[in-house]
């Protein structure tokens, strides 16, 4: 199984099906808080949690990507991911989510910081880029804290909540990372 350790009671582990009724539990508990920018939470059943595990699982099979759960003191708290992977030139993007009552202790900035380091050292890329909404303060404040580059807005790049919103575009290059 792969697990990475980040700290005591803190790890990322590859979301497998039997992680399908606790996520999918996180994601109705959290409904509220992260509808607001996540397209998929409204309405979402049991059926498309077990889908979305499986396409996961696909995706890694097909080295196109990487779906972790974080597991904070042993339970599912978030998920964290390498949305495709792009060998060719070698870069990757990541998005996240957390369980709205665990925000403010750090556990996602150190989820994404493992993040890169294995893109970066394991995966052998060379840049990992993170969109946010333009409004969305606490998602924009962690690539800002892992020293990514601002690059740019992309203007009415997603349809959430029944709006338009713009990214922010950050970048990080493997030579810009001191770790
Ligand atoms: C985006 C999201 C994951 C950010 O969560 P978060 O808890 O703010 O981020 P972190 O877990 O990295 O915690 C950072 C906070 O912990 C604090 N902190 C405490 N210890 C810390 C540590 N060791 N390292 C870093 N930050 C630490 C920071 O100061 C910061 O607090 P602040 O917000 O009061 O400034 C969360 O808000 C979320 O899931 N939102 C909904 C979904 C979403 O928007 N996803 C992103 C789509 S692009």
């Amino acid at each position: 199984m792969f697990k990475h350790i980040i700290e005591e009671n803190l790890d990322i582990r590859l979301l497998e099906l039997r992680h399908a009724e606790q996520l999918y539990d996180l994601v109705s508990r959290n409904e509220e808080h992260l509808a607001e920018w996540l397209p998929w939470v409204k309405g979402n059943k049991i059926e498309n949690t077990k889908g979305f595990i499986e396409a996961a699982l696909q995706k890694f099979v097909n080295n196109d990507g990487i779906d972790c759960g974080i597991f904070y003191h042993d339970r599912i708290v978030g998920v964290i991911a390498l949305h495709r992977l792009d060998w060719l030139n070698k870069k990757t993007s990541v998005g996240y989510w957390l369980d709205g009552s665990l925000q403010g202790k750090g556990i996602m900035t150190k989820a994404c910081e493992a993040m890169i380091n294995y893109s970066f050292h394991d995966l052998q890329l060379n840049r990992i880029e993170i969109r946010a909404g333009v409004n969305n303060l606490k998602s924009r404040a962690i690539p800002e804290r892992l020293g990514f580059e601002k690059e740019g807005i992309v203007r009415q790049a997603e349809w959430v909540n029944d709006r338009y919103i713009h990214h922010v575009v950050y970048g990080l290059l493997k030579e810009d990372w001191g770790q």
